[in-house]
């Protein structure tokens, strides 16, 4: 680990320095699904809210999407208007973190390779797995390491390549899901600044484990694969049973950090949540409640890309000037598991944010 960081507990609070997104360059719009799913644009953009997605090419893996990502925010924070207090340390981070659900291998875990990747020395590095709440959990975990005097500077890397999830039968997830990546920055800075992450909201409900899975790849099936088929390495999701879970941890979770951090409803700036589907983002938006004007979403271009997808609905808010510097922004989160989380800050002074919707697309450099 580089240098043993210094200052008062007021000066380790963890402040947003980098953001960037990316999703690969093929975008799948609701007329070019399969034909064997028998869906129609209509149905899909009434039940979902998506008109368009991105899947990855073959080739194409997680590790590609976070590297770009990760790429994007570091420059994103290279240029800070702020410098900051972390700017001694050895490397331009001091740890990273990848949350995703779909790591390129089950062993070992994305982000060491990703830090190799990326040059930047021998960093602390793990991954996070909470599904689709998985860059909230992440993002409460660097800032912990930040408070904690862990790490000064932590680069958060959430990526997913949801599409080699869909069975080719399954029409209910095939339509919903979705690949992407979201990176940020979070370093040492000093209470009350902007970009200062306020506080969070964590849980999880294990008893609901069945309602979204990929129930095959893992130990357990490794171990008596005779009850076991290749169906079962593919999204199992009751949908509607998600859908209602979704909504009402949403709703909970984002009330409960507003009373913790001592926000109410009209304090809020900018309301991000879980891109899931438009119909249960507006059902938490309205029990919270938040007026739509306040609300950030970008699933119509870009579907359910799980943990990436606050990141990504962030860099496009701030491409396209929704997000200005001391804004207050909840974000909140809900995904398999069961998990959900929410997390409270105030906006950053941040550099030009590059555009997700790159005409280059990632590398494919592995
Ligand atoms: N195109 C056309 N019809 C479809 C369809 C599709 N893509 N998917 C399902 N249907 C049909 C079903 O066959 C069913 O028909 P039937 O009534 O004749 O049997 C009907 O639509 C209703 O099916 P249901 O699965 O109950 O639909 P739904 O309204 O719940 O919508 C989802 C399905 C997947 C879009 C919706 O449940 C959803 O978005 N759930 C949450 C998913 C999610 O966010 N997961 C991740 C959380 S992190």
């Amino acid at each position: 680990m580089p240098s043993p960081t210094h200052g008062t507990a007021a000066e380790r609070t963890a402040v947003l320095e980098g953001l960037a997104g990316v999703v690969p360059p093929r975008a799948v719009s609701n007329d070019d699904l399969p034909a064997a799913w028998d869906t129609d644009d209509a149905w899909v953009r009434r039940r979902t809210g998506i008109r368009v997605r991105h899947w990855v090419a073959p080739g194409v893996s997680t590790g590609d999407l976070a590297l770009e990502a990760a790429r994007r925010a570091l420059a994103v924070a290279a240029a800070a208007p702020v410098r900051p207090l972390g700017a001694a340390t050895t490397a331009p981070v001091d740890a990273v973190v990848v949350a995703t659900s779909t790591p390129d291998r089950p062993m070992p875990a994305m982000a060491p390779q990703l830090a190799h990747r990326l040059g930047l020395g021998p960093v602390a590095a793990w991954d996070v797995a909470a599904a689709c709440s998985g860059f909230v959990y992440a993002l409460a975990g660097a800032a912990g390491a930040i408070g904690a005097g862990i790490a000064n500077r932590v680069l958060i890397v959430a990526a997913e390549v949801y599409s080699t999830l869909i069975a080719p039968d399954d029409r209910g997830a095939g339509v919903v899901f979705a690949d992407g990546a979201g990176a940020v920055v979070l370093r040492r800075g000093e209470q009350g600044e902007p970009g200062s992450v306020l506080g969070f909201d964590l849980g999880s409900d294990g008893a609901g484990h069945e309602l979204i899975e990929v129930p095959g790849g893992g130990a357990l099936a490794r171990s008596a694969p005779d009850r076991y088929t290749p169906a079962d390495l593919h999204f199992k999701m009751r949908g509607r049973d998600v859908f209602q879970e979704a909504v009402t941890h949403m709703t909970l979770s984002a009330q409960l950090l507003l009373k913790n951090v001592g926000w109410s409803v009209h304090d809020i700036d900018r309301f991000v949540a879980h891109q899931a589907n438009a119909r249960i983002l507006n059902a938490v938006a309205e029990r919270i409640p938040v007026p739509s004007d306040r609300q950030v979403a970008n699933i119509d271009r870009v579907g359910n890309t799980g943990a990436a997808s606050i990141p990504l609905a962030l860099a496009d808010a701030a491409e396209h000037g929704r997000l200005h510097a001391g804004q207050r922004v909840l974000l909140t989160s809900f995904g398999a598991g069961l998990t959900w989380g929410s997390a409270a800050l105030l906006w950053p002074d941040l550099a030009p944010v590059p555009s997700v919707h790159s005409t280059d697309g990632p590398p494919r450099s592995r």
